[in-house]
């Protein structure tokens, strides 16, 4: 018997996936498709996918030509599936030509003429129409956002806003977009509007982008106190539009990874987190100079405090900060401590004082620990009282991570508020409501 395999997505199944199946199953006499879930297939860059793994399961099976279908969730797992099966042709589209035939040493390679003029890829973006992605701001995030949202379907970088219109212009020669002199003409131009301007002016930008009939993402921190985001949540939810504030790790899927497993019972109950964050900044830094908006709190805050949130709740029962300051009055390392009804919470971060980034959720039966760079989650470990017995975990990380975020949002547009899950607006509220908090107790004025 001679035994075939193939793998795909297989999202919005068409003709072109039924054909390959179809050749597939005409190679050999048994055929077993591999199809991919999710969480692979965003840690391969592949977004967006619409089917759940059931229906792209359901339609794999309908065509009638797997004998065997079984889920493919690692990148080495075809090697392993070619051994475990005992597999004689492993076989894909000629879109891939090339790249499996390092399995030549184990199996018979089959690149199948791929079906012209069809894909999902085509078919997801036929059925919504492609969002334009507009940006405020030209600063290092918003040269960081451009390339990331190329990576995902369904959106274009369509334009840029900069009142200093010189800088507008320079960023729109660089990256082949559009820029506009007027506000009007922008808002006009875009269906989502990224806020990356300096935090002062997000308020005013959010709120003029939602007046316009725009979903907006904004860079953390996306306000500075707590009444200005429940007014912009609340202005959002009347107008029917979505509004993100862009904590990246909230998104990234080792963080949901790692928060499940916190949240799984594995640990215990949860009962202290410790999250810190620091990263020098030169003295001359924006950060370190602009005397109503920077400092290391209001910079690097939303990152600690996001575990705490997310593991504790919104509902602390006190926070109180212990801060150093440099010469000129702003942060240059900050402590903020919780109390929480049945657990404590510490979080530090700094931009003039350097230690060891890490987050640590300690429970009644272990703990999870990540190291730095835990905000951009790719590995952490689970220990127990038995210093032998270690949990690893790992999960991908790509690029600049905002390509999660921006995925999200898309799948939003679709899901509507009950996709905020991964930041919630309680959740974003309360950020702002501890960055006014600490605010409040400095000697400064915002
Ligand atoms: N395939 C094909 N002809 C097409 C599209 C896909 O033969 N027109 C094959 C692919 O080469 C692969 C299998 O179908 O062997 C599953 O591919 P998948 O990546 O799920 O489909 P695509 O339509 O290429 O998806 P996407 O656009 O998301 O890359």
């Amino acid at each position: 018997m001679v035994k075939v395999i193939t793998y795909g997505t297989f999202d919005l199944f068409h003709e072109g996936h039924y054909r390959l199946l179809q050749r597939a199953k005409a190679l050999g006499d048994y055929l077993i498709v591999g199809v991919t879930t999710e969480a692979y297939d965003r840690t391969r860059g592949k977004l967006n996918v619409i089917d759940s793994l059931v229906t792209r399961i359901e339609n794999v099976k309908k065509t009638g030509f797997a004998d065997e279908v079984i889920i493919e969730e690692t990148p080495g797992q075809k090697f392993s599936d070619i051994k475990k099966y005992h597999i004689d042709i492993f076989t894909v589209g000629s879109d891939w030509v090339g790249q499996f035939d390092y399995l030549r040493d184990y199996c018979k390679v089959v690149y199948i003429e791929r079906t012209k003029n069809i894909s999902s890829t085509m078919l997801r973006e036929r059925s919504r129409r492609i969002q334009r992605f507009g940006i405020i701001g030209t600063g290092r995030i918003a040269e960081r956002a451009v390339p990331e949202v190329t990576l995902v379907s369904g959106i274009n970088v369509q334009g840029v806003y900069n009142p200093h219109t010189d800088s507008a212009k320079r960023f729109a020669e660089k990256w082949s977009i559009d820029y506009y002199e007027k506000k009007e003409d922008f808002f006009d131009a875009v269906d989502i509007v990224y806020v990356a301007s300096p935090h002062e002016t997000h308020y005013g930008y959010i709120r003029a982008a939602l007046e316009h009939g725009k979903h907006v993402l904004c860079e953390k921190p996306m306000v500075l106190c707590r009444q200005e985001a429940e007014e912009l949540y609340g202005y959002a939810k009347e107008k029917g539009l979505i509004l993100y504030e862009g904590v990246k790790t909230a998104y990234c899927p080792g963080f949901s990874k790692l928060l499940g497993i916190a949240c799984s019972g594995t640990i215990g109950s949860i009962r202290n987190v410790e999250a810190c964050f620091t990263k020098l900044e030169k003295k001359e830094s924006r950060e370190l100079t602009d005397l109503r908006y920077g400092g290391s709190f209001t910079e690097l805050g939303s990152y600690v405090t996001l575990p705490v949130l997310k593991l504790f709740g919104t509902k602390y029962e006190k926070v109180s900060f212990d801060t150093i300051r440099g010469t000129n009055g702003l942060d240059l390392f900050t402590r903020a401590s919780f109390r929480y009804p049945h657990g404590m919470a510490s979080v530090t971060c700094g931009l003039g004082v350097k230690s060891e980034g890490r987050l640590l959720i300690a429970g009644t039966r272990g703990y999870i620990v990540a190291e730095a760079p835990w905000w951009k989650t790719a590995y952490f470990e689970v220990h127990y009282e038995n210093p032998g017995e270690v949990e690893k975990y790992s999960e991908r990380f790509l690029g600049e991570g905002l390509r999660y975020e921006i995925s999200d949002l898309l799948a939003s547009l679709d899901a509507g508020e009950k996709n905020d899950f991964k930041l919630t607006r309680e959740e974003s509220v309360a950020m702002a409501g501890i960055m006014e908090k600490f605010l409040a107790g400095e000697n400064r004025k915002i």
